[in-house]
């Protein structure tokens, strides 16, 4: 038996960040109790591989109609500690719409669903660890945080390695945004750099003519270069 390496962890948000409300409720109060993962939780097969199909990964042609908003282009590479493609990863993607809205039963704030855009999506990444999307860029939304509290637009990653055990969730933001600053889960990383790391990069070379533009977001699943993932 062994287990993943636990040091780029340091990284990633603290269970409890105050300012972020939901985690003080949820933040173990006691010191946690490391488990040793079994082989077949190593080795097991993984869920989704196999069903990902072309096509998983254009959120704007899921329906009868192209959805309204900013079309972009998401993309880049999922890489280990040392910089290596990551082949094979399941990478599924989950966001609002252009307005700003989530199609859940808990999001009733008054901004419009589209009916051509679900808001998610997935793919497989190649040889070389690279995956791409198409989607809309999201909008910015209110959450119940705080008085006039934001969220940064933002896209919900998750990656799944060759195990169950091996799942990691993380929000990808886009470079700029006013709202970085006060965003209590932007900033329950304690690392600035560590939480830059979440922020895509404008990527004009790709950015198609007439048709979208582009966003590079390298996701590193461990070491020091390290995307920050929840932990919760
Ligand atoms: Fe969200």
């Amino acid at each position: 038996m062994s287990s993943y390496p636990t040091d780029s962890n340091r990284a990633h948000p603290l269970s409890l960040s105050p300012d972020y409300k939901s985690s003080v409720l949820r933040a173990p109060s006691r010191p946690l109790i490391p488990m040793r993962h079994t082989l077949s939780e190593l080795t097991g097969p993984v869920y989704g591989h196999e069903t990902v199909r072309s096509g998983d990964n254009d959120l704007t042609t899921q329906h009868k109609g192209e959805p309204l908003g900013e079309r972009i282009i998401v993309h880049g590479h999922v890489l280990d500690e040392d910089g290596r493609g990551v082949p094979n990863t399941l990478v599924e993607i989950w966001q609002a719409n252009a307005c700003g809205r989530y199609i859940h039963v808990r999001d009733q704030h008054p901004a419009p669903l589209d009916p051509n855009f679900t808001g998610a999506g997935r793919a497989q990444s190649d040889a070389t660890g690279y995956y791409e999307f198409v989607t809309i860029k999201p909008g910015a939304y209110p959450w119940g945080n705080h008085h006039n509290a934001w969220r940064p637009a933002h896209i919900h990653f998750s990656v799944f390695g060759h195990s169950f055990v091996s799942r990691l969730v993380t929000q990808m933001y886009f470079p700029g945004d006013p709202l970085f600053a006060f965003d209590p889960i932007f900033n329950s990383v304690p690392d600035e750099k560590a939480r830059y790391r979440m922020v895509s990069d404008f990527d004009l070379e790709n950015t198609q003519p007439e048709w979208a533009l582009c966003y590079r977001f390298d996701i590193v699943m461990r070491g020091k270069n390290a995307t920050p993932m929840e932990t919760k």
